[in-house]
């Protein structure tokens, strides 16, 4: 997680290797360039690929696109997440009931999908990449950066 104070943020996918550390490293760009103190971190619903470094077709898109994945391994969902975090971005539908069915009555963490930043928009989710050719990283990619903009404009309008 990048240590700043501020607003935190937690992306979620399925496997925490294609989408959401695509997410986390696109976002953090943003903010950064754009003053925004965030703390960013990206975690999957099943621990199956808990440890590796992302996929190398998200490394290879990010990288290209002037993204950093310096930190980024992944890791299953934690009940402490729910307490930690400010928002809770869901990829798709699935990662989002997944995450409603974990979170702690306790939690005041808001959940939701990211694409619902994007207002005027039908798109809803970040569709999973993972048995697709690279053509639908390009893909997620777009939509990510997308999503990131959007969402950064209204934190800016909030402050
Ligand atoms: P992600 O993609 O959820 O965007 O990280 C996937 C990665 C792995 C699997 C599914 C989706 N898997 O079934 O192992």
């Amino acid at each position: 997680m990048t240590a700043n104070s501020g607003l935190s943020i937690l992306f979620v996918c399925l496997g925490n290797i294609c989408r959401s550390p695509l997410a986390e490293a696109v976002f953090r760009t943003k903010a950064q360039q754009t003053g925004i103190p965030v703390s960013v971190d990206s975690a999957g619903i099943i621990s199956y690929h808990a440890g590796k470094r992302p996929d190398p077709r998200t490394l290879a898109i990010g990288e290209e696109n002037g993204y950093s994945f310096e930190n980024s391994y992944a890791r299953q969902v934690a009940t402490t997440d729910f307490t930690k975090y400010d928002h809770i971005f869901a990829m798709d539908k699935d990662n989002l009931e997944a995450l409603q069915s974990l979170q702690p009555d306790s939690s005041g963490a808001q959940l939701g999908l990211f694409l619902s930043v994007l207002q005027d928009s039908d798109l809803a989710e970040v569709p999973d990449p993972y048995y697709g050719g690279i053509e639908g990283f390009q893909h997620i990619l777009q939509l990510i950066e997308q999503a990131s903009d959007a969402f950064i404009e209204q934190l800016k309008n909030r402050e």
